[in-house]
């Protein structure tokens, strides 16, 4: 942690008092009661067995959990399942098989029903193809690919046979899937020629080709069709998907695997500059995908519409698109582009075409549609909907309302639901038929799940008070380690309170009078821009690695829409151009170039110094105060007071 992260901030003290209970239609119907809580707390692993007895396994557990090896934990010790049998073949065998499984919504309008039947059916021959490339259980399949039905065909055959995918965000660059390809030794790559991205195809191959020409591991890249774009080949290496897949028998048994069997790694970004392979396992974590989908969203399999508008390149995707809702049978909506295209009203227009009656998305999303105005959601009926979700950054009270007024007729409870990429599955959230939400808060760990908000010594904070956010008992979903990285996991997670042992989630967080967890925002050098975790170090050593910069600051600055923005302090070399709006776009598209577009920084400024502390260190927080306007803080640990007039100075002049 640097030096402006020392504690929280809590000028953000939240005056919130409106409350907002289930009615009792839906609290009677709900699939989750208070009991759960009390059946949790009455015996914690007991109750996760429960959970776990909602899937099928080949062999029972005998044990629930085994955490003698701290921070490392075995959930269902002994017990073996297979994730995708659990995900489809059961439910086709149950005779749901002509249940629509997902709606697929293409951006340009074309679309493809894929019922469970249908489900299997792929994934199978998808299983089946990657057999035929020679992989085996065990071995690591990157997948670079948009929200296309095959990407979700490709992880569940990956899942089906024991290998362990690592999806990269189709928006991320050449560059960063190398680093992933090459983390996770990856001998496979299952990606598109292209995506539609706000109404255009762009070329997506062209950067696994860049990437892969530097990863020895990969053997072949599997290519999707997608927008005929024209794509370069290498012959031996690259396949099409037609060519392969389609020739597949559509049979494929299932072998079942260990509890504790790697499913996924995802990469996120730490303080540091070099992504955190996050690992995920397959009995807990798909229990508590499962468990958390159906009880948070009151999934009835029978009659909702399910649609969470994440991408599988996040987390999200992973649990809320894929393991979660496919293991209790949704029936769900897929859309693979932008909400703007062709026009701002297209998340609207297709919930009541689908009669989407579950719709789960991010702050910012819900931000942007305020941006745009409550007039578009009121031209489309929006009655089917009864849960709305939110995910990805704290929910400012304004927005939470908007979207209970405007999406959801000032009736459907609004799940605010925390939890990271690391706990695998949500955490901290209300449930809809029991609790009664409060606007801005994410409220209470779910039952089976223990979160405390604690002081600087890990003490609990009295009602009222603020702190960081820990995790003080084990959870079945929760990350079991950093790929190659036993270190970095102890480190990361558990050395801030490691007498006590408690998970240290890197938030802060206050409880209210009534006890309630509010999530304050992240406490490290993570920024989190539209619900995407990034952080300053990693966006610094792009910066840094662009020939005209010498120095390189960066920090989150308050946004209105997208939470945070990135904003960049640079120092250009003594010999290199002035800073002029040439040399500022030029290191924003190099940026973008280096991590994504998604690192793009807001405000690139060009300053003589930056200011440091007497041991070196950047200090961010004065940074901020300039990025957001503000008049400076404490400036009496820099080593030179004067910077700041300097920095301010040579603002006021170049702009
Ligand atoms: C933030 C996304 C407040 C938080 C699932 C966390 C939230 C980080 C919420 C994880 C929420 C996520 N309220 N903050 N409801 N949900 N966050 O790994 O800072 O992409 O640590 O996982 O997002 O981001 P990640």
């Amino acid at each position: 942690m640097t030096e402006q992260s020392q504690g929280p901030a809590l000028d953000n003290l939240l005056t919130e008092s409106r409350t907002f209970p289930p009615s009792d239609e839906f609290a009677a119907a709900a699939n989750a009661g208070p009991d759960l809580y009390a059946a949790a707390d009455a015996d914690r692993e007991a109750f996760w067995a429960t959970q776990a007895e909602r899937l099928h396994w080949d062999t029972k557990w005998d044990r629930v959990l085994d955490w003698s090896d701290a921070p490392f934990a075995k959930w269902f010790v002994g017990g073996k399942l297979n994730v995708a049998y659990n995900c489809v073949d059961r439910h086709v065998e149950s005779g749901h098989g002509d249940q629509v499984a997902i709606h697929w919504e293409g951006e340009p309008g074309d679309t493809r029903t894929i019922t469970y039947s249908d489900l299997l059916a792929e994934v199978s021959k998808t299983a089946n193809a990657l057999t035929e490339l020679g992989l085996q259980t065990g071995d690591r399949v990157a997948i670079y690919m948009p929200m296309v039905p095959e990407a979700i065909f490709s992880m569940l055959a990956c899942a089906r046979l024991g290998l362990t995918h690592s999806v990269v965000f189709g928006g991320f660059s050449a560059e960063a899937l190398r680093s992933r390809i090459e983390d996770a030794a990856a001998k496979l790559v299952i990606t598109t020629d292209g995506q539609y991205r706000r109404g255009k195809p762009a070329p997506l191959k062209p950067a696994v080709d860049e990437a892969v020409a530097q990863t020895p591991t990969i053997e072949h890249v599997l290519v999707v069709k997608r927008t005929d774009t024209e794509v370069a080949w290498t012959e031996g290496r690259d396949i099409w998907w037609n060519d392969l897949v389609d020739k597949q028998s559509d049979q494929h048994t299932p072998e079942a695997f260990d509890s504790e069997h790697p499913l996924y790694i995802l990469y996120t970004s730490g303080t540091t500059g070099k992504p955190k392979g996050i690992l995920h396992t397959s009995g807990g974590y798909l229990t508590q995908a499962s468990y958390t989908h159906f009880n948070v969203f009151d999934l009835k399999p029978d009659s909702d519409v399910y649609w969470c508008t994440a991408d599988i390149g996040w987390v999200t995707g992973h649990s809320y698109i894929v393991y979660g809702p496919l293991s209790n049978r949704v029936t769900q909506v897929v859309y693979e582009g932008t909400p703007n295209t062709p026009h701002e009203g297209r998340h609207w227009e297709i919930v009541q075409k689908y009669k989407v009656s579950i719709y789960y998305t991010a702050p910012t999303l819900i931000r942007t549609f305020m941006k745009w105005g409550k007039d578009i959601p009121a031209k489309y009926d929006l009655s089917s909907l009864r849960v709305l979700g939110s995910v990805g950054e704290p929910i400012n009270p304004e927005a939470w309302i908007w979207y209970r007024e405007n999406v959801g007729a000032n009736r459907t409870p609004i799940v605010d639901t925390w939890w990271q990429t690391e706990t695998g599955s949500i955490m901290i959230s209300p449930l809809p038929g029991v609790t009664a939400t409060k606007p801005g808060s994410a409220q209470k760990a779910l039952p089976g799940i223990s979160a405390k908000v604690v002081d600087d010594q890990g003490k609990e904070v009295p009602h009222g008070g603020g702190g960081y956010l820990v995790l003080d008992q084990p959870w079945p979903g929760m990350l079991r380690g950093i790929w190659g990285d036993n270190e970095r996991y102890r480190d990361t997670y558990w050395s801030r309170f490691a007498e006590q042992g408690f998970y240290f989630a890197g938030d802060g967080a206050k409880y209210d009078n009534d006890g309630d967890i509010w999530l304050l925002g992240r406490v490290d050098d993570v920024m989190n821009v539209s619900g995407h975790r990034i952080s300053t170090t990693e966006v610094e050593s792009a910066l840094v690695s662009h020939p005209t910069v010498a120095e390189a600051a960066v920090v989150g600055a308050t946004d209105p829409t997208t939470g945070q923005g990135i904003v960049a302090f640079v120092i250009l070399r003594g010999d290199a151009v002035d800073g002029g709006e040439d040399a500022v776009k030029a290191l924003r598209d190099h940026v973008a170039k280096e991590i994504g577009p998604i690192a793009k920084p807001r405000q690139v400024m060009v300053v003589p110094e930056l200011p440091k502390t007497r041991s070196g260190k950047i200090m961010r927080r004065l940074l901020r105060d300039v990025a957001e306007n503000r008049s400076i803080g404490d400036v009496t640990t820099l080593a030179d007071s004067t910077v700041m007039d300097l920095i301010s100075q040579g603002l006021n002049k170049g702009s």
